[in-house]
């Protein structure tokens, strides 16, 4: 069963997975030499990178004292994270430039990334203004060397003997040390949307894949690939969202029709706000 979070506010909860996020890399960096780290998309985390950042540039004292305080209280813990060991991916990410507010790395660069000391080495960023079919292979061949010359050897799906990709799952399948998934209100997570199901079949490491509405290209990873991740954390919050989260943790009523809901396992936690989990039976928030 999924571990579950529930805060008063998206400001508590991105306060608590900051907290947590700092604590967890410093207990994996003395078992290893470097994290890989695969980031969600969309505006949940926006919060969450600002916090990484330093707090929200334009953020005032007097608008959230008691949290303010407890942020500052969370900014040394932030200013010790090793950003020079923890090597970020994204999860998924829409073709376009980085300068479009519709990119997620530009989020990320604009709120975060640009206001701390990481190496570029470290930002392996989806090159959205890139050719989609073209940079799905790019950035599925970077993610293989990372994890190559990492040290990490990729996990492979039948424990450690190497499998050829005509079994139907990538010949080895890399095994991010986090990955971070929000959740649509069609219950999509990274690009993995309702009509691509067959996406947790798949044997790619990430595939071109086109929004169901907007009919945006976007580049995701795959479900076997996010399933494989030592840990996996859904960052949900809004009450729009709060009856398929409730099917999705559940498995209940329409589930299967939810991507994620296949996202599985133990290593699966949900952080969530007292708003999106209105619906799950007896979820008291967490302090
Ligand atoms: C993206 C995401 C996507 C997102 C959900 C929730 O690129 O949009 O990766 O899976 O996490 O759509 O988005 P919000 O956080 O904006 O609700």
């Amino acid at each position: 069963m999924a571990k579950i979070h529930v805060f008063d506010s998206p400001q508590e909860m991105v306060i608590a997975f900051a907290r947590d996020f700092a604590l967890w890399s410093r207990r994996k960096l003395q078992q290893q030499s470097s994290i890989s780290v695969a980031l969600s998309g969309g505006s949940t985390p926006k919060r969450l990178f600002e916090i990484w950042g330093g707090g929200p540039p334009d953020a005032h004292s007097s608008d959230f004292p008691q949290m303010q305080a407890r942020q500052n209280d969370l900014a040394d813990l932030i200013e010790s994270i090793p950003w020079n060991k923890i090597h970020l991916f994204w999860g998924d990410e829409r073709c376009v430039p980085a300068d479009d507010p519709e990119s997620n790395y530009g989020v990320a660069h604009k709120t975060w990334l640009s206001r701390i000391d990481i190496p570029p080495a470290n930002v392996h960023r989806v090159r959205g203004e890139a050719n989609p079919v073209e940079e799905a292979i790019r950035y599925e061949n970077e993610i293989a060397l990372y994890f190559e010359s990492s040290g990490h050897q990729p996990a492979t799906s039948n424990g450690g003997a190497s499998r050829m990709a005509t079994d139907n799952l990538p010949a080895a399948i890399p095994k991010f040390d986090l990955i971070m998934l929000g959740m649509g209100v069609d219950g999509h997570t990274a690009s993995i949307f309702p009509e691509r199901l067959d996406l947790f079949q798949s044997s790619a490491i990430c595939s071109v894949v086109r929004h169901p509405v907007s009919n945006q290209q976007r580049i995701t990873l795959t479900g076997n690939v996010i399933n494989q991740a030592s840990r996996i954390i859904f960052l949900i919050t809004g009450a729009d969202k709060a009856e398929v989260l409730r099917q999705v943790i559940e498995h209940s009523g329409n589930f299967q029709e939810y991507p994620a809901a296949h996202i599985r396992g133990p290593q699966v936690e949900f952080f969530l706000d007292q708003s999106a989990a209105a619906r799950l039976e007896g979820r008291k928030s967490s302090r």
